[in-house]
């Protein structure tokens, strides 16, 4: 089929990299015209698992353009897909402008029976909206408006594209639930779980499952706490409690909280649709408020080892806002080190991907290139994110390098026993402070 993308960001890029080695002919098009000639040019704006060679694939292949010339990228086409920004708005709510800006543009290009479909999360009768918009602009023309959220990891887009747990179509017309089938039909036919069903249910999907996962990791975090008090361990518990197949043992990994370009902003999204909607969701609002207590619990176990340093030194390993990506967005990081900072704590750090974008919004930071020059003269290193070599960190050389040697691991991926067996006090996140 072909297809095209309006938004080159992370969402529209990937989608539009996979749907091309599906076998469509997609153009992906956007307004930033350094973006295009990168694209063009060969390069990826940001990070992701094989994303640069199934691009450079498929462009080799003739299946896959891009363009800043919209009326190009929209006319005869039979799916375009909407996946620009939609950032926080003022009051938690999401911003649509960046949608509605798409729907205007695009409108006087379309072709006849097109069907638009909107890849960014929005909120709950956005593709009404979106309709009335094109039909304003082309009010003779037949097209419709549907909704095919999307659930994609960053770090494992590709994969969560190709192999996805469902497809959700919404669509209020029989034609265009089954063009966007046809468009899905290599992954239907292999019995990838479809829900059909209304635009506004399809939208309310995407919030209700990012707040679901939230919740989950809010909860795990909680139980997290109690396990430090009472001197339990949350790996045991966590595991005896995913095991049972109605709670599912994924999104129960304990941590410094959730942070990146989707829950943060979606859950304040959910609860601000849901005030507008006289449905309030003080689950989800507990669950906003304790995730930034989290960070701030954190940054306070840090002082409080710290307490006896004269001129204290930290070192955080990893400010990505999970591994596999360079995305710092709402990274846990961004809070504890100023926080750490406005208490007088000198903070050198390293990240294999995404210490560019955090040396732009930690500039008082020191960067080093690699973990061990990081560690120098530290009286405590921090691991914020689980990054997989820092599963296999040289502990001998960490202790040589620090001044004192205590280890904080956030994420709970290193072995207590091996890192105390190195001199070091362990600290992590649902047990006890060993020694
Ligand atoms: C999330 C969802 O998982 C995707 O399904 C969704 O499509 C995407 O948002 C989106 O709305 O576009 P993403 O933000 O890329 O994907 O990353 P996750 O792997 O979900 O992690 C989110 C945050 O939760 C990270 O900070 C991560 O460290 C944290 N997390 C995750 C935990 O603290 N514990 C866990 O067990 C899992």
């Amino acid at each position: 089929m072909r297809v095209s993308m309006i938004g080159a960001g992370y969402v529209g890029l990937t989608t539009g990299v996979c749907l091309a080695e599906m076998g469509h002919e997609v153009i992906c098009a956007d307004i930033d015209r350094d973006r295009i000639a990168h694209l063009n040019a060969g390069s990826t704006p940001f990070m992701e698992n094989g994303l640069a060679e199934m691009m450079s694939r498929n462009v080799a292949a003739g299946r896959l353009a891009f363009t800043d010339n919209l009326p190009e990228a929209v006319a005869n086409r039979e799916i375009i897909m909407i996946a620009v920004g939609t950032p926080k708005g003022a009051a938690g709510e999401a911003d649509l402008s960046f949608v509605r800006e798409a729907a205007r543009r695009i409108a006087p290009h379309m072709s006849p029976k097109t069907v638009v479909t909107l890849k960014s999360t929005v909120v709950v009768g956005t593709a009404r909206e979106v309709r009335e918009i094109i039909a304003e602009e082309r009010g003779a023309l037949d097209f419709w408006v549907t909704s095919n959220p999307e659930f994609l990891r960053e770090g494992s887009a590709i994969h969560d594209f190709l192999h996805p747990d469902r497809i959700v179509i919404g669509a209020d017309d029989r034609d265009a639930a089954d063009r966007l089938i046809e468009l899905y039909k290599p992954l239907l036919r292999r019995d990838v779980p479809l829900v059909e069903t209304g635009t506004e249910n399809a939208e309310l999907i995407k919030y209700a499952a990012n707040a679901f996962l939230a919740l989950k990791i809010g909860f795990i975090n909680d139980v997290a706490d109690l396990c430090e008090s009472i001197e339990g361990d949350i790996q045991a518990v966590a595991r005896g409690i995913g095991l049972d197949k109605r709670i599912g043992p994924s999104f129960l990994a304990p941590g410094p909280g959730y942070g990146g370009s989707c829950f943060p902003k979606d859950t304040e999204a959910f609860v601000a649709t849901g005030r507008a909607h006289y449905a309030p969701q003080p689950l989800i609002e507990a669950v906003i408020d304790r995730n930034a207590k989290r960070r701030r619990r954190i940054a306070e176990r840090i002082l409080d080892e710290l307490q006896t340093a004269r001129r204290p030194t930290v070192t955080v390993l990893g400010v990505a806002f999970k591994a596999d990506t360079d995305d710092v967005r709402e990274s846990p990081a961004l809070y504890i080190i100023p926080y750490l900072q406005e208490k007088g704590v000198t903070v050198r750090a390293f990240d294999p991907w995404a210490a560019a974008n955090g040396a732009k919004l930690l500039p008082d930071v020191e960067w080093y290139n690699d973990p061990y020059e990081a560690a120098e003269g530290a009286h405590l290193t921090a691991i914020l994110t689980e990054w997989n070599m820092f599963r296999t960190l040289d502990l001998k050389l960490m202790a040589e390098r620090m001044r004192k040697r205590v280890l904080f691991d956030c994420r709970n991926i290193l072995d207590p026993e091996t890192v105390i067996e190195h001199g070091f006090r362990h600290l992590s996140i649902g047990r006890a402070t060993l020694p």
